[in-house]
């Protein structure tokens, strides 16, 4: 049992004494605050410097307050809600399968609006903070735009296109009050078999620590500066999509270098973004949950990387800590000790709280970690405007689902697909062709859209409003009389030009869409496929899937094969491509599997794979070149071919990050000459460092010299192509002079 004295604004000097049973029977909430003092006190002073609001209230603030903001909660679970206000929680959730009803915008902002003005009649005022998956749009409402999921706006290769989604989805997840977003995951995908393969930008570091870009879109430039400003989360920390065998969850067994290598630097670039929050795995670096390492999230993440944001748990990851169900006192210390400032709890508040405070009150976390945690999470809420704007900006509310945002995720969808076959030219369809489509995700808007979708699972059929790939297909053609579907593929005969077999996965989320086993299409799709191949009927397959699938042995009787990855809402972006209206351009985020035994498969692993990271055709059965083509210009006359240089190259080198006493660097190579290389070695003095990792090459040093020669999968060049390694090394890393030899 514990009395709170609160100090109230000063034009009310009333002690308002509410008694708050933390073992859960809660007296009367404190009743309204004061009207608002004409001269407000420092903290809801605006016009001070954020850092000093965040001292004068937390100064003003008393334990129970400040464990209350350091606990998350699931909306369903607030029962009832005031006890938002009774135990001064901070912060409410929408997991995956939390809804409101009727589902749309409207209501989520009038959902929203309710639980803040609860929050707010806490004596203090202080407005809680509200987070969503808005993973691929504001995908909890119906009706919202949704864009492709990660992996397909990896394929693009497109930033710029990356950080206008984010803005996109921030004015959408603004209009329903909504302030926080638990995205991007900045998961690197090692592994196929993942469940969340299709969460990831791509299986390189390179891949999504360009794609935080969709932190600024979601910020903005600085965080609350403009409007419509939504709190961005990188996720998960750190390693996720590294586990051994690809399980949710799982083990992460990497070297520290590997580690910082491929999983770090997306984290590092958000940080370097601004990104306010950042979100920590489930799983485990060799070993130690992610949620009890202090060294990666203390040392690595806030004082390495310099992160200010404040850090939040997992789902009730924290239960995991000790292996047992439900949480205790000692994981919530290691927990909170470890770095975690908010706790996702997200169900039994009371509990949480009690043993929280039990866990102060005994010394096992010490009060000034309490006080950071609080730092960390004001400094947000006060940068986000959060005090002086608590309730929904109406105005972005009618941003749901605009035609403005479909037209985005439009392009979003056609930049995102990636030809991988294209026999004959069978591809640009002619709008006038007699078409067959058949396939499970021809004519399903859920299918199409994947996990995630009005749903954590998402689910297959009218999950949402927007355009199936077959009604792109018909919209497009010159007469829609001319396109027969039959999902079996069922009534196909000679007479048609081609059929589109729209085939893949059906919608899952995190562990549930883990496969340990085969990578292949299912039953139905072989089927469907086997119909259509019977009638001699060139066949082009769409693949709607969150994942490179294990197809070579299909794939010879394919004319054509195109990735759609799991495109959302505006499946027009799909037959764009197929009819031409949009050349593809999209470039694999991932290496495609010759077959599932080979998995997991990663560019420069040495393994040989159906389609290489990177590959991608476009119409003219060239690679596509990442610029749009340019506005074709005069022949212009002859020039001599002019005379292959000998072969030549540059190494670039670049610190990824350092350390006392290390750093780890990255050296590109390109091939600067006419001609390929198929060999190249960079040297360059050492200055006393010593190389004590290295990958993507091979290592000699001599008399304080080292050498970089290529690996066996990365040493033919073609000309302007380039190739990487990395290491990481003791001592300082500087600026050496780098020599590159071709040959
Ligand atoms: C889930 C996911 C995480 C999500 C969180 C809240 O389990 O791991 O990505 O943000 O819970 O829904």
């Amino acid at each position: 049992m514990s009395l709170l004295a609160r100090r109230r604004p000063a034009t009310a000097l009333v002690l308002c004494a509410a008694a708050l049973a933390l073992t859960g029977s809660a007296v009367a909430a404190p009743e309204r605050p004061a009207p608002a003092a004409a001269a407000a006190l420092p903290y809801q002073d605006p016009s001070l410097p954020v850092q000093d609001r965040v001292t004068d209230l937390l100064a003003r603030m008393s334990l129970d307050d400040k464990l209350g903001q350091m606990t998350q909660i699931e909306k369903d679970a607030l029962v009832p809600q005031s006890d938002l206000a009774t135990y001064r929680i901070g912060s409410v959730l929408s997991g995956g399968d939390s809804t409101v009803s009727p589902n749309n915008a409207q209501t989520w902002a009038d959902t929203y609006d309710s639980l803040q003005r609860t929050a707010l009649t806490t004596p203090l005022g202080i407005p809680m903070i509200y987070g969503i998956d808005a993973v691929h749009g504001h995908n909890a409402v119906r009706g919202a735009t949704l864009f492709p999921h990660n992996i397909g706006l990896g394929a693009t290769r497109d930033p710029a296109l990356v950080e206008r989604v984010g803005r996109a989805v921030a004015e959408e997840v603004s209009g329903t009050g909504i302030d926080w977003d638990f995205a991007p995951c900045l998961c690197v995908a090692r592994n196929d078999r993942w469940g969340r393969t299709y969460e990831s930008y791509g299986e390189t570091a390179e891949l999504p620590s360009s794609m935080t870009t969709f932190v600024t879109g979601l910020q903005g430039e600085t965080l609350g500066a403009g409007p419509a400003s939504v709190l961005a989360t990188a996720k998960h920390y750190l390693g996720d999509g590294g586990t051994t065998g690809g399980v949710d969850q799982g083990n992460t067994e990497v070297s520290e270098a590997e580690l910082r290598a491929i999983h770090l630097p997306p984290f590092k670039e958000a940080v370097r973004r601004g990104v306010g929050s950042v979100m920590l795995s489930y799983s485990s670096w060799n070993g130690v949950k992610s949620h009890a390492n202090k060294y990666l999230v203390t040392d690595v993440l806030k004082g390495e990387l310099g992160f200010t944001g404040f850090v939040v748990s997992d789902w009730a990851a924290v239960d995991q800590l000790d292996g047992q169900t439900g949480f205790t006192g000692a994981e919530i210390s290691t927990a909170v000790n470890a770095g975690i400032d908010m706790v996702m709890v997200p169900h039994d508040y009371k509990k949480f709280l009690s043993l929280l405070r039990g866990e102060v009150t005994a010394g096992r976390i010490a009060q000034a970690r309490i006080d950071d945690a609080n730092r960390r999470i004001l400094t947000k809420k006060f940068q986000l405007g959060l005090f002086e704007r608590p309730l929904t900006d109406r105005s972005y509310t009618g941003t749901v689902g605009s035609a403005a945002h479909r037209q985005l995720a439009r392009q979003a969808v056609r930049e995102s697909q990636v030809l991988l076959k294209n026999d004959g030219g069978i591809l640009p369809l002619a709008k006038s062709a007699k078409l067959f489509v058949a396939g499970k995700s021809a004519d399903d808007i859920g299918n199409q859209s994947g996990g995630w979708t009005v749903g954590w699972q998402g689910r297959s059929g009218q999950v949402t409003d927007g355009t199936t790939i077959l009604q792109g297909i018909r919209a497009a053609v010159t007469d829609p009389s001319r396109v027969t579907f039959d999902r079996y593929g069922n009534g196909i005969d000679g007479s048609y030009t081609a059929a589109v077999a729209v085939v893949g996965e059906t919608p899952y989320a995190e562990g549930k869409g883990d496969r340990p086993g085969s990578i292949g299409l299912d039953q139905e799709d072989l089927q469907t496929l086997a119909r259509l191949k019977a009638s001699g009927v060139p066949v082009v397959v769409v693949l709607v899937s969150g994942r490179p699938l294990d197809i070579a042995a299909q794939l010879p009787d394919w004319r054509a094969l195109l990735a759609a990855w799991l495109p959302g809402t505006e499946g027009a972006g799909v037959s764009d491509v197929l009819f031409g209206d949009h050349a593809p351009t999209g470039k694999l985020p991932m290496t495609w599997m010759r077959s599932a035994s080979q998995e997991p498969i990663n560019t420069g692993d040495g393994k040989d794979p159906l389609f290489p990271y990177g590959f991608g055709l476009t119409y003219d059965g060239t690679q596509p070149t990442p610029e749009p083509t340019p506005t074709p210009t005069p022949t212009p006359t002859p020039t001599p071919t002019p005379t292959p240089t000998p072969a030549a190259c540059t190494a670039t080198f670049k610190t990824a990050s350092s350390w006392q006493g290390g750093y780890q660097a990255e050296v590109t190579v390109k091939n600067t000459g006419t001609g390929a290389l198929t060999g190249w070695a960079v040297d360059w003095d050492l200055a006393g460092s010593t190389i004590t990792s290295l990958w993507n090459g091979t290592l000699t040093t001599s008399g304080g010299r080292a050498t970089v020669r290529n690996a066996s999968f990365n040493g033919s060049l073609a000309p302007g192509a380039t190739a990487s390694f990395g290491f990481t090394a003791n001592g300082t890393a500087g600026t050496p002079a780098l020599r590159c030899t071709g040959s």
